[in-house]
């Protein structure tokens, strides 16, 4: 019976046994990593965006051919995270209709707009540093392909997190100007991703689920700390100033204090109201539409060589 399917289930996932496409699994089960892996994906093709602001004005060669690298390789995660969706039964063009008609979530870091090209370092350092302390929890999520998929994503992210932070340290030991580019981009991408790692676990409808079925291993409380804890330090070693007064050291708790995020922005974001959020979808829809052509000619070209594998 479905009941007993059910625990048997349970007692795989609690037995840290990794579950295949080919293996059982309650509906609910697929729908959540659809719907997580999904908006994964989308984050990455739609975080391409920001950075790409600032190809054709990177300062010197060397930082438009690292930055390229870069975005190239966001453009890969999505592609990786979109395969591993497909397993569960969902197709490329389902998840792209579900982003392009606003159904789909991607995360909310991706509506804000990239100023000057320290935004280029600070989402290096903060966005990507946040994403692998995300994704290091998630090599270890009970459904294989997502796991194995966080492995590979989480080499590559760390040269991304290396890049954004040398980035900053050229300019927090540049001139008087470029350090105030770099502590101005710190005061507009802190807060925001600390946003990344989703509500308090009180307010984290999907956690508990979540964490039930080994997708989520640690909350998004306990992995925001961890980020601010491992990024006070280095933004302490670039001698910038985060923007929180109530950001402080609790030798009791071995950890820092800090103060309330702003969950109306958060909110506002997520529900579509961002800074960027409708340019970032139209640049989505535009591209996909625009690329059109490509994708029906590559199809006929496939239906061709299969017509004459046939003859
Ligand atoms: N932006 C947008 N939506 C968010 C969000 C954010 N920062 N944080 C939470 N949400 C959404 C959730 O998706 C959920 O909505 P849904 O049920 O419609 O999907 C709702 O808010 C409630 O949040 P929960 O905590 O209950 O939901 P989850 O258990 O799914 O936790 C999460 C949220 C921690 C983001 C989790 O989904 C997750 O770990 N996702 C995979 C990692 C990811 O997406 N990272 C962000 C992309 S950064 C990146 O990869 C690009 C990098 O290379 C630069």
């Amino acid at each position: 019976t479905d009941e007993e399917l059910e625990i048997a289930f349970q007692n795989k996932v609690d037995a840290e046994q990794r579950i295949e496409p080919k293996d059982w699994m309650p509906d609910r089960y697929r729908q959540t990593l659809i719907r997580q892996m999904s908006q994964h994906a989308h984050s990455e093709i739609v975080g391409m965006l920001p950075e790409g602001n600032w190809l054709t004005r990177a300062p010197s060669l060397k930082r438009k051919a690292v930055l390229m690298a870069k975005i190239q390789d966001e453009g890969g995660h999505g592609l990786y995270l979109y395969s591993a969706t497909e397993t569960l039964g969902i197709s490329r063009d389902e998840m792209y209709e579900q982003l392009h008609s606003g159904k789909a979530k991607y995360s909310s870091i991706f509506n804000y707009p990239t100023l000057t090209w320290a935004d280029v370092g600070a989402i290096g350092w903060l966005v990507d540093g946040a994403a692998i302390t995300n994704q290091i929890a998630l090599c270890r999520c009970s459904y294989g392909p997502y796991a194995r998929a966080m492995v590979k994503i989480c080499k590559e992210e760390s040269f991304h997190q290396r890049q954004g932070y040398e980035i900053m340290m050229t300019m927090a030991q540049g001139t008087a100007e470029q350090r105030e580019m770099a502590q101005d981009a710190l005061n507009r991408w802190w807060w925001p991703s600390l946003m990344m790692f989703g509500p308090n676990d009180t307010n984290s409808p999907q956690s508990a689920q979540s964490m039930k079925w080994k997708i989520k291993r640690q909350s998004n409380d306990e992995l925001r700390q961890k980020f601010v804890d491992a990024t006070v330090p280095q933004a302490k070693f670039l001698n910038l100033r985060i923007p929180d007064d109530d950001l402080v050291w609790n030798e009791e708790r071995k950890a820092h204090d800090f103060g309330e995020i702003d969950w109306v922005e958060f909110k506002n974001v997520v529900k579509g109201n961002g800074l960027c959020n409708r340019e970032r979808l139209k640049a989505r829809v535009d591209a996909h539409d625009g690329g059109k052509w490509v994708r029906d000619a590559a199809l006929a070209y496939a239906n061709k060589q299969k017509l004459r594998a046939v003859d």
